[in-house]
C-alpha cells in the first residue's frame, strides 16, 4: 500500500510539477519520506532519517513526511523536527501538489475521499501493476493503528479499477496486485453508485480484462473468506494460487481481545478449505506474539496453528503498543524479554517448516513470470504460487511466463532452468 502511495506521489509530481526522480541525495530539491506507523520502530527511525537527510541534502532542498506516521503525529512532526517543510497524511496523497509550496503545511484529514480520484500514471515496474480497490479500514482490531491513520473504508468504483488495470495492461503489465486493507470486504461502501457488491464479483469482472494473465491481492481478512470467495480463488485460472490469511493469534481468547471476529477453529477450517479446494496454493500469514495478557497456553495455541497449517510464509512481530488503539491501555502488557523468547521459538519452528517446504521443490516445474533483470546475467520472477525465482537469462525473458525446472533450493528463493 505504501509503495503504491509513493508511486502516486511520484506520478503527481512528474505530471504537474517540474520534478523528476533522482538517486542522488545531493541533487534532490525535494525529499519525501513515506512512513509506516503500524509498529513503533519505523516511527523512531523516521526522526533519525530526517536528521541524516538534513545533514547531507542541498541547503535549499525541502523535506516532506508522508504516510501513516504523518497522519497520526501531524504537526507534532514539525515541532520535533522543524526542518520538515510539510506533512501529508496517508489519505491525502492527492494533495501533494498543494502542500509542497506551503511552508509547514499539514494535511492529515482522514475523512478525505480519494476513492474516485484518478492519479497520474507512474509505475516502478511496468510488468506488474499495483491497483488500489479500497481505502481505509472499517475494522477495529484493538492492536491496530491503521483505522486511525487511513480512516473509514471506502471501495473504489469497479469501473475505475477496470479502467486502471486496462491501461496498465496496454502498457505491458500481465499481472495485477489488487490492494486494500481488507480486500474481501470490497463493496460495502462506495462514494458513488456501483453495480458490484462483493469481492468475488470484482474478481470475476477483472478476470475478463483481455491480456491480463495474473491476479493477486492483499490483504484479505479471514472473517470474510466465505465459500463462494474461496471457490472463485480456486477455480479462476487467472487468480494466482497464493493467499495471505492473517492469523494474528492462534488463541480464541486472545483473538477475542484483539476483536478479530473469528476463532482458532474458524481459522483452521478456512485454511483446510483452501488446502482441499486448491492443494497447490501457498498460504502466508501475519502473527503477533506478546499481545497483552497472552499466556503460555495462548502462545501454544499459536504454535499449534502453525503446525496444522504449515504456512509457506510467515510475517511475525512482537506486539507493539500503538497510540489511538484500545490494546495500548490494556493492563496486562507482556514483558518484552518473554515476548522476544516466544517470537524466537515461533520463528525457529517456522524456519524448519519452510526448509522442508523449499527442499521438496527440487525438480518441480513452475510457470514463472519474469519481471526484473538482476546483476551477473540473471533475471528474477515469481511462480504462480508466489515463489521467488532466479534464473540465468536476459531481456528476452522480461515480461514472459515460462516453464522453469527447479535446480537449487534455499529458504528465500529458488534457482532453475528453462524447460
Ligand atoms: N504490534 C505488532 N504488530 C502489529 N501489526 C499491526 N499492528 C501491530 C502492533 N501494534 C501487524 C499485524 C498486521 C501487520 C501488517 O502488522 O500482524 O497484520
Ligand atoms: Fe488493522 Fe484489523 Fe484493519 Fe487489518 S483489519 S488494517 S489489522 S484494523
Amino acid at each position: 500500500m505504501n509503495v503504491r502511495d509513493s508511486e502516486h506521489i511520484i506520478a503527481e509530481l512528474n505530471q504537474k510539477e517540474p520534478y523528476e526522480l533522482t538517486d542522488n541525495l545531493k541533487d534532490a530539491d525535494l525529499i519525501i519520506i513515506n512512513t509506516c506507523s503500524v509498529r513503533e520502530k519505523p516511527v523512531a527511525k523516521l526522526f533519525s532519517e530526517i536528521g541524516v537527510f538534513n545533514k547531507h541534502k542541498k541547503k535549499s532542498a525541502k523535506i516532506g513526511v508522508a504516510g501513516c506516521t504523518a497522519s497520526h503525529l501531524g504537526k507534532e512532526i514539525i515541532k520535533r523536527a522543524p526542518v520538515v517543510d510539510f506533512v501529508l497524511g496517508a489519505r491525502n496523497v492527492s494533495k501533494i501538489t498543494e502542500v509542497i509550496d506551503k511552508k509547514h503545511a499539514v494535511e492529515i484529514n482522514t475523512d478525505f475521499d480519494e476513492s474516485t480520484y484518478a492519479f497520474g500514471e507512474y509505475r516502478s515496474n511496468t510488468f506488474k501493476a499495483m491497483v488500489n480497490i479500497s481505502i481505509g479500514c472499517d475494522k477495529s482490531c484493538t492492536f491496530c493503528i491503521v483505522p486511525a491513520t487511513r480512516g473509514d473504508e471506502i471501495s473504489i468504483p469497479s469501473a475505475l479499477i477496470v479502467q486502471e488495470i486496462t491501461k496498465a495492461v496496454a502498457n505491458g503489465a500481465k499481472e495485477v496486485m489488487l490492494l486494500g486493507q481488507n480486500v474481501n470486504h470490497y463493496g460495502r461502501r462506495f462514494s458513488g453508485m456501483d453495480e458490484i457488491d462483493n469481492f468475488t464479483q470484482l474478481l470475476q469482472k477483472i478476470s475478463q480484462i483481455e491480456g491480463l494473465e495474473r491476479i493477486r491481492f492483499t490483504s484479505p481478512h479471514p472473517l470474510h473468506m466465505d465459500d463462494a470467495f474461496l471457490e472463485e480463488f480456486a477455480s479462476n485460472p487467472k487468480i494466482c494460487k497464493q493467499i495471505h490469511v492473517p492469523l494474528q493469534s492462534g488463541s480464541t481468547r486472545v483473538l477475542q481481545q484483539m476483536k478479530r471476529g473469528y476463532t482458532k477453529e474458524n481459522f483452521i477450517n478456512r485454511c483446510e478449505k483452501i488446502r482441499t479446494l486448491c492443494p497447490q496454493a501457498t498460504i502466508s500469514t501475519d502473527i503477533i506474539v506478546g499481545f497483552p495478557g497472552e499466556s503460555e497456553i495462548d502462545f501454544e495455541d499459536t504454535m499449534e496453528v502453525l503446525e496444522k497449517v504449515r504456512f509457506e510464509q510467515m510475517f511475525s512481530f512482537k506486539y507493539s503498543p500503538r497510540p489511538h488503539t484500545e490494546a495500548a491501555a490494556f493492563e496486562d502488557q507482556i514483558d518484552d524479554a518473554l515476548a522476544g523468547e516466544r517470537l524466537t521459538k515461533l520463528q525457529t519452528r517456522h524456519t524448519e517448516i519452510l526448509d522442508e517446504i523449499m527442499d521438496a521443490q527440487m525438480g518441480k516445474i513452475h510457470k514463472v513470470y519474469f519481471d526484473e533483470l538482476k546483476p551477473n546475467g540473471r533475471i528474477s520472477g515469481r511462480s504462480d504460487d508466489g515463489k521467488l525465482f532466479f534464473v540465468k537469462g536476459s531481456e528476452e525473458l522480461l515480461g514472459c511466463i515460462v516453464d522453469i525446472k527447479v535446480t537449487k533450493t534455499s529458504r528465500g528463493a529458488l534457482e532453475g532452468v528453462l524447460v
